[in-house]
């Protein structure tokens, strides 16, 4: 089932999720939904958040690929720089809830993440590196209502400036509270 994904400006985007304390098939399901809807939008990370639940929820699929996806459902993921060496990485981002601004985001660029999977198994990974990293920590941020646009430069607010603004205000129109 295709979800709605909620854009900038609305109110759930801003709210520090819930932990999810019992994996019922009824999330397992909306995972899979969050799947369904972040592969027809092109997308490779979702939160549920952005889906309209406020809980600690994300899937990933870095993969692209139709027949070789290798998707990830990661419940209550936590996510930190490793300690030691670990110089800021700065690469492009974009967001399905931010539709068309894409900016540099400057992030750890290895991180401890854990989670736990579908059937409910603690995941521990350390040194995550690359996109995967790069996406877990966007996603993570989602959970704690932030968006990858409070991190860009001031240079590319001003750029991006009027799109947020026409945001916000569509979805003023359309009855969602706005920020
Ligand atoms: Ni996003």
């Amino acid at each position: 089932m295709i979800l709605k994904i909620s854009t900038y400006g609305s109110s759930i985007l801003r709210k520090k999720a819930e932990p999810v304390k019992e994996i019922t098939p009824a999330l397992v399901e909306l995972a899979h939904n969050m799947l369904e809807t972040m592969y027809k939008a092109n997308g490779v990370g979702l939160a549920a958040p952005q889906v309209g639940k406020s809980i600690r929820l994300v899937v990933i699929d870095l993969s692209k690929e139709e027949d070789e996806r290798t998707p990830v459902i990661l419940f209550n993921p936590e996510v930190k720089p490793e300690d030691g060496e670990n110089p800021l990485v700065t690469d492009e981002e974009g967001c399905l809830s931010v539709p068309d601004i894409w900016a540099k985001v400057s992030r750890p660029g290895r991180v401890h993440l854990t989670y736990e999977n579908e059937k409910g198994e603690k995941i521990d990974m350390r040194d995550v590196t690359g996109k995967f990293a790069r996406c877990a920590l966007h996603e993570v941020d989602h959970l704690n209502g932030v968006l990858f646009v409070d991190k860009i430069s001031i240079a590319d607010r001003a750029v991006n400036a009027s799109k947020l603004k026409r945001m916000v205000k569509g979805n003023q129109s359309s009855g969602n509270s706005a920020l």
